[in-house]
């Protein structure tokens, strides 16, 4: 029996990952929850899994919590330190960090601290703090194994191959949404067709970040630090079917790829139950899932936020953690209806370029250079 900890059990890979460990009763117990809001969500999780302590994200939700769950036994913690508890349970082995942006940054740290392996949703975390958090990973002997399809597709081959013979990885991206939408009518979007991605349903926010290409921006640096790569060895290739998840270039010429139809509960599974794989009962091995599929280059004038991947990478130190946060603002703001659609990667570049680098860091530096260019967004937006 595995333990397993969820950081971010009400959000679309938080419920992914519940209703995957729901069909193994036998192989995997949950033994804490962590959620935000939405704590009808919370209340029904915590009745049907019955984890030792689950938290929230305010401490003003706890008595609502509470008499949802009338149960004694379920210790309740809410906020950062609630979500580090979560992630730290003693009897956790695996936590599953699924909190979005860089709220997942500091219970991630907590549970490579604690020793747990970590099934790696949130990639923010890897984009703020990638070194800190790779390096403290080794030094506990914590293995993260990425959920991200993407991510997760390059883990499964590099695990059946010699990593001195890889040349290069390509990272595949659907496009989003405006793939073939005119440059010039991009600050014209809205958010309702901002949010109608054409081959995976997801959160909010990474959704944008989808429709953006920031998303792409951001597995550009997870790659890096997951598989300990040169800027030079990750590319990004176009593929708006959705069934190549990403492919791995060998020095011979050879190139292996993992596909299959867009569904997280397979790389959430895998990430669950590595290195054993579980049968999921899913049946897409059909010629007719897997025709028309196309390859081309990132448009990077009309997407310049794949540029911004590799700048930040170049620079390093705080930028790639400024980049994020200012995302993160600008984000928000579009959800909120406040700027169009084109201003968020305006933001972002004009942030990036407004930061004073700083290449040494460490974890409170980083959250520093967060809080810093979340003003500088504000600022950007409303000046
Ligand atoms: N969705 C996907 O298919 C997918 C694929 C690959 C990677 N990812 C990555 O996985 C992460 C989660 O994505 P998602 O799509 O699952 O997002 P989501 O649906 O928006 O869910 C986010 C989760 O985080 C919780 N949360 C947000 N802010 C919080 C805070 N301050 N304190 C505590 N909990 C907080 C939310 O709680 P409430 O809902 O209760 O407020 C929810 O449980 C992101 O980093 C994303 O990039 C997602």
């Amino acid at each position: 029996m595995k333990n397993i900890s969820i950081l971010g059990s009400t959000g679309s890979i938080g419920t992914q990952t519940l209703e995957v460990i729901s069909y193994f009763p036998d192989k995997f117990k949950v033994v804490g929850l962590s959620a935000g809001n939405n704590i009808d969500l919370l209340a029904k999780q915590a009745t049907q899994f019955r984890p030792d302590m689950v938290s929230i994200k305010s401490e003003s939700n706890i008595g609502e919590l509470k008499s949802k769950l009338n149960d004694d036994n379920i210790d309740i913690f809410f906020g950062e330190q609630g979500a580090s508890n979560v992630a730290s349970h003693p009897d956790a082995d695996l936590v599953v960090s699924a909190m979005v942006g860089a709220s997942g940054l500091k219970p991630t740290i907590a549970a490579i601290k604690a020793g747990k392996d970590i099934a790696l949703a949130n990639k923010e975390t890897l984009v703020m703090a990638g070194k800190l958090i790779t390096e403290e990973a080794k030094n506990r002997d914590v293995n993260i194994i990425p959920v991200d399809s993407e991510h997760n597709a390059i883990y499964q081959i590099i695990k059946i191959s010699d990593k001195k013979h890889l040349k290069r990885i390509i990272l595949t991206a659907s496009g989003g949404p405006f793939l073939n939408t005119p440059a010039q009518e991009m600050n014209n979007i809205s958010v309702a067709s901002a949010l109608n991605h054409p081959t995976w349903k997801m959160g909010k926010k990474i959704t944008i970040d989808s429709a953006t290409l920031m998303n792409k921006c951001f597995e550009i640096i997870e790659a890096k630090w997951l598989f300990d790569l040169r800027d030079d060895m990750i590319s990004v290739w176009i593929h708006p079917q959705s069934i190549i998840h990403s492919m791995v270039e060998f020095i011979d010429g050879s190139i292996i790829s993992q596909m299959g139809l867009p569904d997280m509960k397979i790389p959430i599974s895998y990430s669950l139950n590595y290195p054993d794989r579980l049968n999921l009962g899913i049946d897409n091995a059909s010629p007719s899932n897997f025709t028309n599929l196309e390859f081309k280059e990132v448009d990077t004038a009309k997407f310049p936020s794949i540029n911004y991947a590799f700048y930040a990478l170049k620079e390093s130190g705080t930028l790639p953690a400024v980049m994020n946060a200012a995302n993160e603002v600008a984000v928000l703001e579009f959800l909120e209806g406040n700027i169009g659609f084109t201003k968020i990667l305006d933001t972002v570049k004009k942030v990036m370029d407004l930061h004073d680098n700083s290449i040494e860091y460490n974890y409170n530096t980083i959250i520093d250079s967060d809080l810093w260019a979340r003003n500088k967004a504000k600022e950007v937006i409303y000046n």
